[in-house]
């Protein structure tokens, strides 16, 4: 993956790309990491993008800890977008979907809309429509769309003041 990321990932005039290999659970290492610091501009607002990680940080992995250090790295104005699996929709279907991530050896974590909400979004102003189901998050038409169930994800977007 890292060979393939580097080889696609190539910067062009129109803007600068890099990638690294790291541990979410080290922010400090990701922030301090060279190809990090010479490709962001931490004086400009940016986004920082949690889709679909945030369940593989156990609470004992300290999420808020994590999501707290790469946010207070960035400039006032920058976003999160945070998605999560979520069990509230489908509980056999999540505590299945669990269950299978740790017979793998993944360890994985489902939260609420709740839980996702403190643990992503406290102190950032929400985007409406705030924290809700990934197909429910301003759907680009009207054309069926899966189910909170079907999707079994939450997500959202915040601005950080
Ligand atoms: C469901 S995929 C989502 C990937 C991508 N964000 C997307 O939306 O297509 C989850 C990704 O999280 C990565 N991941 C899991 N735990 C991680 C950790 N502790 N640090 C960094 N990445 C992690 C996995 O390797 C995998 O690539």
């Amino acid at each position: 993956m890292l060979a393939h990321a580097r080889a696609l990932l190539t910067s062009s005039p129109q803007g600068r790309t890099a990638y690294i290999h790291a541990d979410l659970r080290s922010p400090q290492e990701i922030l301090s990491a060279s190809a990090v610091r010479e490709v962001l501009d931490f004086s400009q607002p940016a986004a920082l993008m949690l889709v679909g990680v945030l369940h593989f940080l156990e609470d004992k992995d300290e999420p808020r800890r994590v999501i707290t250090t790469l946010l207070d790295a960035l400039a006032p104005g920058s976003y999160l977008v945070a998605s999560h699996l979520n069990p509230e929709h489908d509980r056999v279907g999540g505590v299945a979907g669990v269950r299978a991530y740790r017979a793998g050896g993944v360890a994985v974590q489902a939260r609420n809309s709740r839980e996702l909400t403190a643990l992503a979004f406290s102190g950032l102003d929400l985007v409406p429509p705030g924290v809700v189901s990934v197909s429910e998050w301003r759907p680009d038409s009207p054309a069926p769309r899966p189910t909170p169930a079907e999707v079994s994800c939450y997500g959202g977007v915040g601005r950080k003041r």
